[in-house]
């Protein structure tokens, strides 16, 4: 079936489905709705073909999972010419070939940041790209850089040497255009990655500036040389790692973490929630799945870690909860 061609037939349930009637109801509304994002995207309209691929094809996926047929839905958007089309977009191409060996790399990142696809993307690739870098987690992911600067800032203005560590930093963006650049600041900046070439960038960057690149996994903090000889933190944050970490080093990690505070300093770590906008085009177009927390286990895993003080909050964009630990300040 063209991409742009009315669907008016009923389609034939598949095999898994049970009753029947309600699964041809979710396998129509599904195909539908690609066909339906296809037109917009094809008639140039990429921002209203991916608020379609925004919440309400995630809901529809809550419906699928919930109902046992996952495996059905993800092979209807598989096999839709929507999957390949939007293969030109360098963002959801990259997250489904995952250079690097999964979603969600620094470069990604700076797609998201930038907001300019490489040389060489096609015109409907641009446009896709306009669209997949901005609704849904990209806002957030914009929304949470800004807020890691703004953390940092307070860091350099409130003490007089701050330390600061940024687990999984990626390229540290959030450092460009921050006071650690500036004559305020008199600390200094530890940023780790286990991925040399995120860690390369950051040192170029941020060449002759206080800033220490660690090229270590984490599972690296949590004993051994490393973690004895990083020292303490007024700052420790973490995003873009959480949710990859499942349960049990999610915890460890936030205990290990909680001691290298420095007395009255801030733990901030970051989390995608499972009902966010994205989740639908994420895990059924770029094959993309993470671990995702709501509030109240970013609570439960912070009380499990040890922390005496914890608040938990959403961004504006409702993607996105974080968990800031505090550590009581000397008396
Ligand atoms: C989504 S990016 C986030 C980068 C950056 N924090 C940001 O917000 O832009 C995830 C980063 O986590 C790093 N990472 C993933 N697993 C890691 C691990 N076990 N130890 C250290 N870094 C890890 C990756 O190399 C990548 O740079």
């Amino acid at each position: 079936m063209s991409i742009t061609a009315q669907r008016t037939e009923p389609v034939a349930p598949p095999p898994s489905c049970t009753p029947a009637s309600s699964c041809i109801t979710l396998q129509e509304n599904t195909l539908l709705l690609l066909d339906r994002a296809g037109q917009l995207v094809h008639a140039g309209d990429f921002l209203g073909g991916f608020r379609l691929l925004g919440t309400p094809l995630s809901t529809l996926w809550t419906e699928a999972r919930g109902s046992g047929r996952a495996a059905d839905m993800q092979r209807w958007c598989h096999d839709h010419p929507l999957h390949a089309l939007v293969q030109q977009d360098p963002y959801t191409h990259r997250a489904t070939t995952k250079p690097r060996g999964y979603a969600g790399d620094a470069v990604m990142m700076d797609f998201i940041y930038t907001g300019t696809p490489p040389d060489g993307t096609t015109d409907l690739g641009r446009g896709v790209f306009s669209a997949t870098t901005r609704v849904s987690m990209g806002l957030s992911v914009l929304y949470r850089r800004q807020l890691l600067k703004s953390l940092i800032d307070d860091t350099v203005v409130n003490h007089e040497a701050g330390r600061i560590l940024s687990v999984a930093s990626g390229h540290a963006r959030e450092l460009e255009g921050s006071l650690v650049a500036s004559p305020f600041f008199r600390g200094e900046v530890v940023a780790l990655d286990q991925d040399p070439l995120s860690c390369d960038e950051v040192a170029r960057v941020h060449a002759g500036r206080p800033v220490q690149v660690v090229g270590h996994g984490v599972r690296d903090l949590l004993g051994g040389p490393l973690a004895a000889g990083l020292g303490s933190f007024d700052l420790v944050y973490s995003a873009g790692l959480y949710d990859y970490l499942p349960d049990t080093l999610a915890r460890r990690l936030t205990a290990r973490l909680l001691q290298m505070l420095r007395p009255g300093g801030r733990l901030l770590i970051a989390n995608f929630v499972p009902g966010g906008s994205g989740r639908g085009y994420m895990e059924l177009f770029m094959d993309w799945t993470l671990v995702l927390r709501n509030e109240a286990a970013m609570r439960a895993l912070s009380l499990a870690a040890g922390a005496a003080q914890v608040n938990t909050f959403q961004d504006p964009h409702r993607n996105v909860v974080y968990a800031e630990l505090l550590r009581e300040a000397a008396t």
